[in-house]
């Protein structure tokens, strides 16, 4: 049976210090040995699985953790995989905000999405791995969440709360992501928990097909980056499949008028289609959605290109100026140099180890100011700028 984590407001506050002497040590440039003697005599103090070595990771991972945590990660205590796999706060703050109450987090991990469900509501974590177990309840803790950490197995847990919730474990890297490799197991969840509902984080290359369980598909990119796939049982979803745009939360789903998009070519304007929208095969949802007159001029899996006559501003979209089309990647860097380029972004699909070289050869000679980025449609390389009117963010 699960039990419950207990970290005292002194444990956490030696921890806290502990982790920040870190810092200032790594800062000045001391190393892991160092850094770990000096730490012990603070930590010596405390009875909790929380070691000096546990403090130098949590400095180290704190002082990178800003992108992922902003202000926040200056609070929290993560293990290496605990951070990596941990929910960014743009994120976990949207799942618990669309859940809207607490929840049982049944795999919280380092505990970064549970503290957001708690802040909504009164939440319970359960975390298998002990160590992460006592993260959980230190971030918690830290950030003031209304939440009660539990070490133990999820399938041993009992709850009262209505809705379980389960970001669950994958392999690092598998040739066809399957629910069976997730631990744990959202099918077997959904056996033991029958009279709940579910919300899971699946793994989001999974297309919206091979999902075999009911439910609301939602998928999520953050920055124009496919990173999740949400599946919402029950009363909890509101459509077959979705894909939502974090930060701006611009929503699309199955339900939106669809609008045929026809073949085309290369325009004034191109969109660059965020590929969240085509892996969930919403995008003519999206064109409908917006109004949108396109046409398809390029798609390749992961890029998809469209002509557009008008520029309705989305968060799934890219849009760019054409400036100029080329035959030949020499006449490309003629053009470049006639337009005033300083750089050109390749963004076609080409070897790792060609990139640099090609890059090389558009930019040589280029003492411009303006940024350009080459598409290639067919044989034609397209020379690009950001669309003027539009909120591009790169
Ligand atoms: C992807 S992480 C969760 C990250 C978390 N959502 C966050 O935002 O920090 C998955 C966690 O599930 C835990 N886990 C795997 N099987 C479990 C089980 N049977 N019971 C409880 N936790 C489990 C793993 O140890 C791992 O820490």
């Amino acid at each position: 049976m699960p039990i419950e984590v207990f970290v005292s407001e002194k444990e956490l506050k030696i921890a806290d210090s502990a982790v920040k002497v870190a810092q200032e040590l790594i800062k000045k440039g001391y190393q892991e040995k160092q850094v770990v003697q000096k730490v012990k005599k603070i930590i010596k103090k405390i009875n909790i699985p929380f070691s000096a070595k546990d403090a130098y990771i949590a400095a180290r991972i704190r002082l990178k953790a800003k992108e992922k945590f902003g202000i926040l990660a200056e609070r929290l205590f993560f293990d290496e995989s605990g951070y990596r796999y941990s929910t960014p706060s743009i994120v976990a703050e949207y799942r618990a905000d669309r859940i809207k109450c607490g929840v049982a987090d049944v795999s919280c991990g380092a505990g970064m999405q549970l503290a957001f469900f708690g802040f909504k509501g009164f939440s319970e974590g359960v975390e298998i791995d002990k160590k992460r177990a006592f993260l959980a309840a230190m971030n918690v803790q830290s950030l003031n969440s209304n939440a009660t950490v539990y070490w133990g197995d999820a399938f041993e847990f009992k709850t009262s709360m209505e809705i379980v919730f389960s970001d669950p474990a994958r392999p690092e890297s598998e040739e066809v992501r399957t629910l069976s490799s997730l631990k744990p197991n959202p099918l077997k969840l959904i056996e033991r928990f029958s009279k709940k509902q579910f919300v899971f984080e699946l793994p989001p290359q999974m297309p919206p097909e091979r999902v075999n369980i009911e439910g609301e598909k939602e998928y999520t990119s953050l920055s124009f980056r496919l990173n999740r796939l949400a599946l919402y049982t029950g009363e909890l979803g509101s459509c077959d499949v979705s894909a939502v745009s974090l930060p701006s939360r611009e929503r699309v789903t199955s339900d939106d008028e669809k609008l045929k998009l026809r073949k085309g070519r290369v325009g004034d304007t191109i969109a660059e289609v965020d590929r969240t929208v085509t892996h969930s095969g919403l995008l003519e949802n999206l064109a409908g959605k917006l109004g949108l007159e396109a046409e398809i001029i390029h798609s390749d899996g992961r890029r998809t290109l469209l002509s557009v006559r008008n520029v309705v501003e989305s968060a799934f979209l890219r849009y760019y100026e054409v400036i100029f089309t080329a035959n030949s990647i020499s006449e490309c860097a003629k053009e470049l140099k006639k337009e005033g380029a300083g750089k050109a972004t390749i963004r076609f699909q080409i070897s790792p180890n060609k990139y640099w070289e090609l890059r090389k050869k558009l930019e040589k000679d280029l003492k411009g100011e303006k940024k350009f980025h080459i598409f290639k449609i067919g044989d034609l390389f397209v020379g690009c700028l950001p669309h003027s009117g539009t909120n591009f963010v790169q």
